[in-house]
C-alpha cells in the first residue's frame, strides 16, 4: 500500500495540479482589518513599532476606509485614542466620544463597509487596566456597567457589530442584555472569548498608549499554558450570546484554533496581532523573510488551523495579493 505505488509528489507537479487539490484558500472577504482612530484634522501618524500602521483622524479614516471597501474587504474593526482618559475610563462611553464619532462618520460615508467596535475601558483609562481598579485588583462586575455604556453607545452610532475585548466574566451576558434593552437585538456580538495574556500585544499598546500603569494583566486574561479553559471561555461566551468567537493571539494558538473549530459551530475568528505583524515587517527590512510570502503563509495557517475570518494589519496587503 505504499511507495512506489504512492508517491504524493504526483500532485505536486505543476501549478495547476497544485491548485485543483489546494485545501485551503484565502479570500479578501476573510479579513478584518484594524485601525486606530484619534482626535485632529488631516491626521496621519505612523505607529513607531507597527511601520505602515497609524493614527488617523477621522476624515483620514474615512478615505482610509473607502479603500479598504474597494480592496473587497468586508469590515474594520476600531480602536479609539482619546484625548483624556480618567479611572473610569468614561472618554470611551460618551456618546460624542471619538470612537462613537468615527462610527457615524463611517456609516454616512461609507455605508456598506461593516464596522466592529472594540469594546474595553483599558485605552481609555489613566491606570490602563481593562476594569475599574480598587485598591490594586481590577474589579469584574462593576466594570461591566461600563462596558455595557461602551457598546450601547456604539450601537447608537450605528456599529454594525460590538467586540468586548476585556475579560470581565459575564460581559457578553450583559452587553446582550444591553443592546437588547436599547432596541439594538440584531447588533451581533463579537467575543474576544480565548484570549491571553500575550506578549505579542506590546506594539498594540504603544499604538494606544495603553499599557498598565502598575501590574499587568495576569488576573484577568488567559494563562498562555492553559487549551481546556480556553474552551471553557469560548463555551462560555456562546451560551452567554456571543455569535462570532474568537482566538487571540493566532500563530501561537493555532492548537486552540483547530480544537474550537471541532467542537463549536459558530463563526471562528482569529487575531493576527500587532506584535505577529511587527515580528514579520521587522524580519523582512532586515532582509531576513520575504514579507509576502510570509504575510500569505502565516494567514493561510490560521486559516487553514479552522479560522473563518481573521483579524490582521495585513489586511491591504493580502487583499491588494489577492485580488
Ligand atoms: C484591549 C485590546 C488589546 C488588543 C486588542 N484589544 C490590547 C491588550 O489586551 O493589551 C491587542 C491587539 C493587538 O495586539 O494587535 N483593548
Amino acid at each position: 500500500m505504499a511507495f512506489p505505488i504512492h508517491r504524493l509528489r504526483r500532485l505536486r507537479q505543476s501549478e495547476p495540479l497544485r491548485r485543483m487539490v489546494r485545501e485551503t484558500t484565502l479570500s479578501p472577504s476573510d479579513l478584518i482589518y484594524p485601525l486606530f482612530v484619534a482626535d485632529g484634522r488631516d491626521r496621519k501618524e505612523e505607529i513607531g513599532s507597527m511601520p505602515g500602521q497609524y493614527r488617523l483622524s477621522i476624515d483620514v479614516l474615512v478615505k482610509e476606509a473607502m479603500e479598504v471597501r474597494t480592496l473587497g474587504i468586508p469590515a474594520v474593526i476600531l480602536f479609539g485614542i482619546p484625548d483624556r482618559k480618567d479611572e473610569r475610563g468614561s472618554s470611551g462611553y460618551d456618546p460624542q466620544g471619538i470612537v462613537q464619532r468615527a462610527v457615524r462618520a463611517l456609516k454616512d460615508q461609507v455605508p456598506d463597509l461593516l464596522v466592529i467596535t472594540d469594546v474595553c475601558i483599558d485605552e481609555y483609562t489613566t491606570h490602563g487596566h481593562c476594569g475599574l481598579v480598587r485598591d490594586g485588583r481590577v474589579l469584574n462586575d462593576e466594570t461591566l456597567d461600563c462596558l455595557r455604556a461602551m457598546a450601547r453607545t456604539h450601537a447608537e452610532a450605528g456599529a454594525d457589530m460590538v467586540a468586548p475585548s476585556d475579560m470581565m466574566d459575564g460581559r457578553v451576558a450583559a452587553i446582550r442584555d444591553e443592546l437588547d434593552r436599547a432596541g439594538f437585538p440584531d447588533v451581533p456580538i463579537l467575543a474576544y472569548a480565548a484570549k491571553f495574556a500575550s506578549c505579542f500585544y506590546a506594539p498594540f499598546r504603544e499604538a494606544a498608549d495603553s499599557s498598565p500603569k502598575f501590574g499587568d494583566r495576569r488576573s484577568y486574561q488567559m494563562d498562555p499554558a492553559n487549551l481546556r479553559e480556553a474552551l471553557r471561555e469560548i463555551d462560555l461566551d456562546i451560551a452567554e450570546g456571543a455569535d462570532i468567537v474568537m482566538v487571540k493571539p493566532a500563530l501561537p494558538s493555532l492548537d486552540v484554533l483547530a480544537l474550537a473549530r471541532q467542537r463549536v459551530l459558530v463563526p471562528l475568528a482569529a487575531y493576527q496581532v500587532s506584535g505577529e505583524y511587527s515580528m514579520i515587517k521587522a524580519a523582512a527590512r532586515a532582509g531576513w523573510l520575504d514579507e509576502t510570502r510570509a504575510i500569505m503563509e502565516s494567514l493561510l495557517a490560521i486559516k487553514r488551523a479552522g479560522a473563518d475570518m481573521i483579524l490582521t494589519y495585513f489586511a491591504k496587503d493580502a487583499a491588494k495579493l489577492l485580488n
